[in-house]
């Protein structure tokens, strides 16, 4: 059999487990797995020493085209990802105008066509004009599914009442993703933080029970209905507790900035770089998180990639813009928690891409399979750098992570059988084509 690829000499993190095979790929998909040395190919990568893993998936950014360019397009959005060694996204609605309409999803469609370096997906955002629409529309090719806004973030998209989400829940088929923090709860408590300037009130302003509230809420209109949901960055010990039980119908996300980060430390040393909606909150709130991902509770890791520019997050709080960017740095710093024992390999794997993957029901994505799209991220778990600008490819041009040496890195990121990128270098930065779906 002529191969057009071969992944030799790695350790291959197939469905049951670490394997030293060889990888051999035809036609963008996985062709064969051979034991070391057999298979032969018209191009080999060398992966001795390194770890193969199946391609990442962050099924949560903003990548803010149209209408945002100036924080980040499609195009620098998605460098940053497979830089990162992400392989494929899912993007959010909230950009301007905002994904509410066939329309919109065909514009931004039309617009990752030959421009994305990844695969991708888009999600519609949900409002109480385009409800009667969504079950259509969540049907149409390279359509992530629907999300809901419970409470107002970043641009106008919001849901409130339960009416309104009921009458969501009971039109879509797919799972519904959710963002989960209570409207009237935070109009309530708004004046906590009114020109105050004080970044260190945002996870009181937006407290625990504002994102316990509405995940409560949802969760039960989704029991009503027997309806399958996703909370997206779930951050708080409460929300976990309520998530254990309801494994049936609901799903959920966690992110690495709210693993990694805690306040009230992130305030003093990154000021409104680390203000994010649901905020960075107490340690307590992290070692709950980090044992439902230890104990196999949680879905998948999502960067939730929010990029804003330094002069908008310079901006007196609470004017500042909340999110934090996120795609790069999601795989070298879950492997720095991976190096520091915090998770094993297995679980991040399984977070990064059969989580997602069977969550939104992504088509031949998420297992080192035969048959599956050739999409691996090929990491060093011994090499260490430090996470600086030079690297970093969001046009926004910052990280919080900036400064903090790494262990482990994503060396070679290759998408349907093509190198995208290696050590550092985007060598195909337009190869990128829509995720396909089982359910649609
Ligand atoms: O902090 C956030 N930023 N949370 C969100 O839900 C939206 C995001 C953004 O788009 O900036
Ligand atoms: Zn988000």
């Amino acid at each position: 059999m002529a191969f057009e690829l071969l992944i030799r000499g790695g350790t291959v993190w197939l469905p049951e487990g670490a394997r030293n095979v060889d990888v051999a790929v035809i036609d963008g998909r996985i062709a064969a797995l051979g034991a070391p040395g057999v298979l032969s190919a018209a191009t080999v990568l060398d992966a001795h020493g390194l770890h193969v893993l199946p391609g990442v998936i962050d099924t949560h950014v903003h990548f803010r085209e149209p209408g945002m360019e100036h924080k980040e397009d499609l195009a620098t959005g998605s460098q940053a990802a497979v830089l990162g060694g992400v392989t494929a996204v899912c993007e959010m609605p909230n950009t301007i105008p905002a994904t509410t309409t066939a329309k919109a999803l065909t514009d931004k469609l039309d617009r990752a066509q030959g421009r994305m370096a990844c695969d991708y997906a888009f999600f519609l955002g949900a409002t109480a004009d385009n409800v009667d629409s969504l079950a259509m529309w969540e049907q149409m090719a390279g359509c992530a599914g629907v999300k809901i806004f419970m409470g107002k973030s970043t641009g106008t998209l919001l849901v409130e009442d339960n009416a309104m989400l009921s009458r969501i829940l009971s039109s879509c088929r797919r799972r519904v993703a959710v963002h989960c923090e209570d409207e009237s709860r935070l109009r309530e408590r708004h004046a906590l933080v009114h020109e105050s300037g004080l970044p260190t009130l945002h996870a009181l302003w937006r407290d625990a029970e504002t994102a316990f509230l509405a995940t409560k809420r949802i969760l039960k209109i989704a029991r009503k209905l027997n309806r399958k949901i996703h909370i997206l960055h779930v951050s708080t010990q409460k929300e976990i507790s309520l998530l254990m039980n309801n494994r049936d119908i609901a799903t959920f996300e966690i992110t690495p900035h709210h693993l990694t980060l805690s306040a009230p430390e992130c305030y003093y040393h990154l000021g409104t770089l680390s203000q994010v909606n649901p905020p960075i909150r107490a340690k307590y709130h992290q070692d709950a998180l980090w044992t439902a991902v230890n104990e196999g509770l949680v879905d998948c890791l999502g960067s939730d990639h929010a990029p804003h520019t330094l002069a908008e997050k310079a901006k007196l709080y609470p004017t500042s813009p909340s999110g934090i960017p996120g795609v790069q740095t999601l795989v070298p710093v879950m492997l720095t928690h991976i190096a520091a024992g915090r998770l094993s390999l297995a679980q991040f794997v399984a977070l990064t891409s059969a989580g997602p993957a069977r969550l939104y029901a992504i088509a031949a994505k998420g297992y080192i399979a035969v048959g599956f799209d050739a999409d691996f991220t090929i990491v060093d778990l011994k090499a260490r750098r430090t996470i600086d600008s030079p690297w970093l490819a969001s046009r926004c041009g910052w990280s919080p992570f900036e400064g903090m040496t790494v262990t482990g890195f994503p060396i070679f990121t290759i998408i349907r059988g093509h190198l995208i990128m290696r050590d550092g270098c985007v060598l195909t930065p337009e190869n990128g084509s829509p995720l396909r779906f089982q359910e649609v």
